[in-house]
């Protein structure tokens, strides 16, 4: 897939000199496919659908066509949405880096933070906006933001962006832009209502597939170990003592990330965590943190799940299994991007079963299974520990109130991470198509399961086995084949 189109250049994508000098400093030699095969497409005036990878360059793949395009005159022209705060600041970032040399501006407007700045961004007549839906419309209902300039709209997690937790808003949103615009569609799944979406509002768009949607990333080495819900915090102990990596762990909701941190703080670890019930303050700190490896571990809820580069995750565990197996996709794929490569571990507790098959048949493969280290110094202590803590804790209770079952249906505002604000800011979580079983009711805590109150942790010694994970780098260029 990588080596789909091995003779394009970034010169032959008919992209103006200073934004070839942008992405040389960039260290951009050669175009992803999704790049390679999405940019001249727009360029010449088409709506896309672009379908790859994680990790595979869908930002500059739909940024570069949209800076070439932008005139800087004339305020907003161009609006790019995302799910979560901490993508849309990624996305800027991007767009600032390859528009740095003609001077382009952002107004980023995200939830979390002060209005002023954003207003000041948005007088400015920033040519570029990139926001999460609830806070776009907070300045659309103030009067703040305009969009009747918008001639280029770009829904990256398209699929993600037109679930039940967006479509309203999203609708409001694109009442108000001009229907004579490009639009374009980013996600590496591309399920859902996209289709009918593109009917209805593209014109005639040019599907983009460099990979079918739901496939995994390339080079991550992926294991499912079946353990009980009261094993996982020791599994998870001894997987990280297996080697060295930045490692991204995935909880099922706000509470169950904070206790996960609380264990593996508790056995010694540098540990971060981020979800939508932390102020914005404290989720960019976790998140620079460990980016900067102040943080070995980051627990989260799917808030991360999306779009979040950061170069160095080694290591990506699902402590429970995603509600829907897109998000599996996505969350796997925050590990071995660009030309790296990574290792994805599920724990699968009985309850969860159901939720490994549907990913199973998602991502058209059968999950490997790893081998539970129960003979493990480091697993036994740590279930040493937590029966300590909690006597008649190991009976092995799988009943139906564990946590990582399969979620009770819930309508609008069920619980989980969506806050349903009056525009549900929520680059959040979830949509509301699956509520979570024992999380918060919607910005509160509920009281901990019974379940997750036999957690404990352990205090393993972590000898960190460093275990590279290829490369590294984000040249693109001949890295190790496919290991599935
Ligand atoms: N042509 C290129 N050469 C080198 N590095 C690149 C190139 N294109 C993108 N990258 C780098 O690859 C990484 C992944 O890119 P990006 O975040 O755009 O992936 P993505 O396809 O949007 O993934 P996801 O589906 O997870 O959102 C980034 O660090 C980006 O800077
Ligand atoms: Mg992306």
């Amino acid at each position: 897939m990588q080596s789909a189109t091995p003779a394009v250049t970034f010169d032959s994508l008919g992209l103006s000199p200073d934004i070839l000098q942008a992405l040389k400093q960039a260290g951009f030699v050669q175009p992803t496919p999704i790049q390679a095969q999405a940019i001249p497409v727009a360029m010449a005036g088409h709506d896309v659908i672009g379908c790859a990878a994680t990790g595979t360059g869908k930002t500059a793949a739909f940024a570069l066509p949209m800076l070439e395009k932008l005139s800087l005159k004339t305020g907003p022209r161009a609006l790019v949405l995302a799910p979560t705060r901490e993508l849309a600041l990624q996305i800027t970032e991007q767009v600032m880096r390859f528009g740095a040399t003609r001077g382009v501006q952002c107004a980023t407007l995200i939830g979390g933070v002060g209005m002023g700045g954003q207003v000041r961004a948005l007088r400015n007549n920033s040519p570029v906006i990139v926001a999460t839906p609830g806070r776009l419309l907070d300045h659309m209902d103030q009067g703040t933001a305009r969009l009747d300039g918008i001639a280029w709209l770009v829904l990256d997690e398209a699929d993600r962006m037109l679930d039940m937790g967006f479509k309203p808003q999203l609708d409001r949103i694109l009442a108000k832009v001009p229907k004579q615009r490009q639009t374009m569609l980013f996600s590496a799944t591309l399920g859902g209502d996209v289709e009918k979406f593109a009917r209805g509002q593209l014109k005639q768009p040019v599907k983009v597939e460099v990979a079918r949607s739901g496939t995994v990333a390339m080079r991550v080495e992926q294991k499912a170990y079946m353990a009980a819900q009261t094993e996982k915090t020791a599994l998870l102990q001894a997987l990280l003592s297996e080697d060295d990596n930045s490692t991204l762990v995935f909880t099922r909701t706000k509470r169950r990330a904070d206790k996960v941190t609380a264990q593996l703080e508790r056995a010694g670890l540098k540990v971060a965590r981020i979800h939508a019930d932390r102020s914005q303050a404290q989720r960019a700190a976790a998140l620079e943190g460990f980016r900067q490896g102040r943080f070995r571990v980051l627990v989260a809820t799917d808030i991360a799940a999306r779009g979040i580069d950061v170069a160095e995750i080694g290591h990506v565990v699902n402590y429970d299994l995603p509600h829907v197996p897109e998000d599996y996709v996505h969350r796997v794929g925050r590990t071995a991007r660009a030309s790296a490569s990574g290792r994805a571990s599920s724990l699968v507790a009985p309850e969860e079963q159901g939720l490994l098959k549907d990913i199973e048949r998602f991502t058209r493969a059968p999950l490997a299974r790893g081998l539970v280290p129960r003979e493990s110094p480091i697993f036994q202590a740590a279930m040493k520990k937590s029966a300590a803590k909690e006597p008649g804790s190991q009976g092995g209770h799988h009943g139906k109130h564990g946590g990582g079952g399969r979620p009770h249906h819930q309508k609008q505002g069920g619980a989980g991470d969506h806050k349903p604000h009056r525009h549900g800011d929520s680059d959040g979580g979830r949509p509301q198509r699956h509520g979570a079983t024992g999380g918060g009711t919607p910005g509160r805590h509920s009281a901990p399961s019974s379940q997750d109150r036999r957690y404990a942790g352990g205090k393993p010694s972590h000898k960190g086995k460093p275990q590279g994970h290829g490369g590294g780098g984000t040249a693109f260029k001949g890295g190790p084949k496919r290991r599935r």
